[in-house]
C-alpha cells in the first residue's frame, strides 16, 4: 500500500478503504461489491498529467484508458481533472459522452471499429480516430465528406517492441491484429495512403506495446523506434508526424512480487519517455512531437477492492482447502484467462495472523471458477468479509452475467462516505432483453 491509497486497518481491525469501514461497506450495500477509492483515481490522473507538465513542458495529455473501467462517474472524473480518455467501442463512447465528457479529448481505438461505430464517432466529434485498416480509412474519409468536415487521425503502428511484466523483446516482424508494422514498410504504405484522403488529417502515430509493464526501458526503446520510424517517414515522404501517443501498460502492486510504485516512480516513466523524445528530436532534426500516453489500470486497477461473504469452506486433506465466495468469474475472471494473482485478506480479521493457503473459489459450476489461488489467511469462516485487492481494472469492465449471476454493483469512497456509482442489477434486469417469440407462448 502506498501514499496514495487511503487502504488501511482500523482501530477495529477491519480493512478501511476511503475512510470507510469495509465490514460496514459490506454490511450496507451487500456483497459481492466492488469499492473505488476517488483519492486514489484522482491523484493517479493528476501524477500523470503534472508530470507531462514537468517533464515535457506540457506539450501532451494524458488519456485515461477507459477498458479498465468504464461508467458515467470514472468519465466524470476524468473530466474534472482534465485529461482525456481513450474509447474503444460505442458502448464505451457513448457512456463517455452521456457523462458530459468533451468529445475533442476523446481518442477512438479499435482494430475492427465496425461502421456503425465510426459513424457514431464522426457524429458525435471525436477528437482523435487511431486508423488500424486501410477500409477504416476510407470509410472515415467518407463519413466526412458527407458530413462536410474533416477528421484528425492517428495510425496505429508496430514498433518492434513486445514488453512482458519484467522484460522486453525486440521483433524484426509482428504477428498481431493491431498496427502495421514499421519494420516491413506497411505503417509507411498506410501514411501515404492516409496522406492522400482529403478529409483525413493525419496528425501521427499510435503504438501500445503491453500492459502491466514495469521495465521503464520498454517504453523508451518503443518511443526511440518510434520517433525512428517519424524521421524515415519524413524523409521518404516530407510528412512529419506531430502527435506521438505511446499507449498505455504501466505495471500495479497484486501481490508482493510486483513493484510497489509510489507517485514518483509513476512520473518517472513520463521523465524517461520525456527525455527520449526529446534526445530523439534533437538527434534526428525533428520538432518535439505532441505526447500521449494513456494508461488505464495504473490509474484504476489498485483503487479498487472487491468484498466479498465467505460461504462454503472445503479442506481437502492433502490436497487444498477452498474458500468459496458469493462471487467468482462472473465479477472478476482474471484468473480464469490469465492465472492472475491477488492479495486477499479477511476484511473483519484483519489483524489476525495468517495460518493457513487457501484458494478462493467462486459460486460458479466450473471448476475453473477461481479468484486467486496460494492466498495466505486466518482461517477463514462462513460470514467472514473476504477482500481482494486491486480489483479496480478490468474486472467491473471484464465482468459477465454468467449463470445468471449479477454483475456486482460499485460504490465510490472518499473521506468515509460511500456512493453508489453502479447500481445493483435485479432479476428483472437479467431478463429485460429476453423476448419470448410467439411460438413458444
Ligand atoms: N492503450 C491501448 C491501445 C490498449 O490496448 C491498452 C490496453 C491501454 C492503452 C491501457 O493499458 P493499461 O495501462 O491498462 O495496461 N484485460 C487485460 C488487459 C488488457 C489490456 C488491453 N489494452 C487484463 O486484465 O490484464
Amino acid at each position: 500500500m502506498n501514499e496514495r491509497r487511503t487502504l488501511k486497518i482500523n482501530e477495529k481491525g477491519h480493512l478501511e478503504i476511503g475512510g470507510c469501514d469495509s465490514v460496514e461497506l459490506a454490511a450496507r450495500f451487500g456483497t459481492p461489491l466492488y469499492v473505488f477509492d476517488e483519492k486514489y483515481i484522482r491523484d493517479m490522473m493528476a501524477v500523470y498529467r503534472d508530470a507531462i507538465k514537468a517533464f515535457y513542458g506540457g506539450k501532451g495529455l494524458v488519456l485515461y484508458a477507459s477498458k479498465a473501467f468504464s461508467c458515467l462517474a470514472v468519465y466524470r472524473i476524468a473530466a474534472q481533472e482534465g485529461i482525456g480518455v481513450d474509447v474503444v467501442s460505442g458502448g464505451e463512447l457513448y457512456t463517455a459522452l452521456k457523462a458530459g465528457f468533451p468529445a475533442d479529448k476523446i481518442f477512438m481505438h479499435g482494430n475492427n471499429k465496425l461502421p456503425q461505430e465510426l459513424e457514431f464517432a464522426v457524429s458525435a466529434g471525436v477528437g482523435t480516430i487511431v486508423v488500424d485498416a486501410y477500409d477504416e480509412a476510407d470509410m472515415i474519409d467518407e463519413l466526412c465528406a458527407a458530413a462536410g468536415r474533416s477528421q484528425d487521425v492517428l495510425v496505429r503502428i508496430n514498433p518492434g517492441v513486445e514488453a512482458h511484466t519484467h522484460a522486453f523483446v525486440q521483433t524484426a516482424r509482428t504477428d498481431s491484429k493491431f498496427g502495421f508494422s514499421v519494420s516491413d514498410g506497411t505503417a509507411e504504405n498506410i501514411t501515404k495512403y492516409i496522406l492522400a484522403k482529403p478529409h483525413l488529417r493525419l496528425k501521427g502515430y499510435h503504438c501500445h506495446i503491453g500492459s502491466q509493464i514495469f521495465e521503464k526501458q520498454s517504453f523508451v526503446l518503443a518511443a526511440g523506434k518510434a520517433m525512428d520510424f517519424i524521421a524515415a517517414v519524413k524523409a521518404d515522404t516530407g510528412f512529419e508526424a506531430q502527435t506521438l501517443n505511446i499507449g498505455g501498460g504501466f505495471g500495479i502492486w497484486y501481490t508482493d512480487e510486483d513493484a510497489k510504485l509510489g507517485a514518483g516512480d509513476y512520473a518517472g516513466y513520463l521523465e524517461a519517455l520525456a527525455g527520449e523524445v526529446k534526445a530523439k528530436a534533437a538527434e534526428l532534426g525533428l520538432s518535439l512531437p505532441f505526447l500521449v500516453i494513456e494508461p488505464g489500470r495504473s490509474v484504476v486497477g489498485e483503487a479498487g477492492v472487491t468484498l466479498y461473504t465467505a460461504g462454503a469452506v472445503k479442506d481437502i486433506p492433502g490436497v487444498k482447502k477452498y474458500v468459496a465466495v458469493d462471487g467468482g468469474m462472473f465479477d472478476n475472471p482474471r484468473y480464469a484467462l490469465y492465472q492472475s494473482k491477488y492479495t486477499v485478506l479477511l476484511a473483519n480479521r484483519a489483524n489476525e495472523k495468517c495460518t493457513e493457503r487457501v484458494t478462493i473459489a467462486g459460486k460458479c459450476c466450473e471448476s475453473g471458477d477461481i479468484i486467486a489461488v496460494d492466498c495466505a489467511l486466518p482461517a477463514a469462516r462462513r460470514g467472514d468479509i473476504v477482500a481482494v485487492l486491486s480489483t479496480g481494472a478490468y474486472n467491473y469492465s471484464m465482468a459477465s452475467n454468467y449463470n445468471r449471476n449479477f454483475i456486482p454493483p460499485a460504490v465510490l469512497v472518499k473521506d468515509g462516505s460511500a456512493e453508489y456509482i453502479i447500481k445493483p442489477q435485479t432479476y428483472e434486469d437479467l431478463v429485460r432483453n429476453d423476448v419470448l417469440p410467439d411460438r413458444l407462448k
